[in-house]
Formats: C-alpha cells, sequence, structure tokens
C-alpha cells in the first residue's frame, strides 16, 4: 500500500494557481492510517519522548494517535485566544500577512523530550514558530514530523538544526 495514493490533489483551492494536496481521503482508511502511525514511530530516533506537540488544526489529527502509541503526553498548540491558562505566543509570517500560534506555559517540564507533529511542511513558518514555544516553555526537541512536505518550498531549511522526517515528499 502506498501512503501517498491516498493524498487527493484539488486544483485551485484555496485559491487559483495552488494545488492543494488533501489528506482526507487517507483519515478515511483505517489500514492508511495505520500504516501512516507504523511508519511516523519507525522514523523516529530510539529516545524516549516525553510530549507530542500537535498544531491547530490538522496537526490533532494524528498527534494524539502518536502519543497513544508513545505512551506520552499530548500538547496542543493553538490559534490566539483558544488556550484558557497562561500563554506563550509566537508570531509567524504567512503570504499576506501575519499569524500566531500559543502554548500553555505550563505543558511542558525543563528538559522534556518533544515530538512535534504537524500534517503538512510548506514554508515552514508554522513548524519554526511552533520549535520556539516548545524551547521557551524548556522543552527538546527530538524530531519534527509531517504526513506531507512540499520539499519545493524549502520549509525544512528554516527547522534544518532539528531532525525533520516526512512520510511523503513532493520535490
Ligand atoms: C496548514 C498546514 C500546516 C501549515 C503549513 O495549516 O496544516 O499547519 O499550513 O504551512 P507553512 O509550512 O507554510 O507554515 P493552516 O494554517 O492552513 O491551518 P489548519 O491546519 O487549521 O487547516
Ligand atoms: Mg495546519
Amino acid at each position: 500500500m502506498e501512503l501517498e495514493s491516498f493524498i487527493r490533489d484539488v486544483q485551485d483551492f484555496p485559491k487559483k494557481g495552488v494545488s492543494y494536496k488533501d489528506i482526507t481521503p487517507l483519515l478515511l482508511d483505517p489500514k492508511a492510517m495505520q500504516l501512516a502511525v507504523g511508519m511516523f514511530i519507525d522514523n523516529l530516533p530510539h529516545t524516549n519522548i516525553d510530549k507530542v506537540v500537535g498544531i491547530e488544526s490538522r496537526g490533532f489529527f494524528f498527534a494524539t494517535l502518536l502519543a497513544d502509541k508513545l505512551n506520552a503526553g499530548f500538547i496542543p498548540v493553538r490559534k490566539p485566544g483558544k488556550l484558557p491558562h497562561r500563554t506563550h505566543s509566537e508570531n509567524y509570517e504567512l503570504e499576506y500577512g501575519s499569524d500566531t500560534l500559543e502554548i500553555h506555559e505550563d505543558a511542558i517540564k525543563k528538559g522534556e523530550k518533544i515530538l512535534l507533529h504537524d500534517d503538512v511542511l510548506a514554508t515552514g513558518g508554522t513548524a519554526a514558530a511552533t520549535c520556539k514555544l516548545i524551547e521557551k516553555c524548556g522543552g527538546e526537541i527530538v524530531q519534527c514530523n509531517f504526513l506531507v512536505e512540499l520539499g519545493f518550498l524549502k520549509g525544512a531549511d528554516r527547522i534544518s538544526k532539528y531532525d525533520v522526517s516526512s512520510l511523503i515528499k513532493y520535490s
């Protein structure tokens, strides 16, 4: 079974000229989901992981499954104003304008080993901001993993000091 066959290209979404990588066909198929989770686990370094950080919203799909498999905690990194307790914030640039991500200040204990997960690595802005949030909390990033990497956008360059792993890479 090829994971790539479960990714659907949608032309001109969310705007003209963009070919969107739709992961929902993969989510529909339990065997493909299980294969992806197994591959994520196989690609991890042999280090204990304390917590998995998933990035709102599409990062949540796999991050909790990975946390369960790793017997680790799950931490949501969320869009602004969603987390109720005290937060750290990071601003990041988008093609037009900027956005912010937040994490609960007390989600990580100093020195804990963290896996960052998101569905797609594109320009890397989202992942780079999340790495900063994890480090503000005192976490040590063991790996940043992604279901899909759009290699031509060079997002991996922005998080190159970490171990970056993607199951499906479009170059
Ligand atoms: C998408 C995707 C990644 C991010 C990648 O999320 O799920 O999180 O963009 O882009 P980047 O590498 O250029 O930062 P989006 O912000 O569209 O929100 P969503 O997950 O809530 O759909
Ligand atoms: Mg996202």
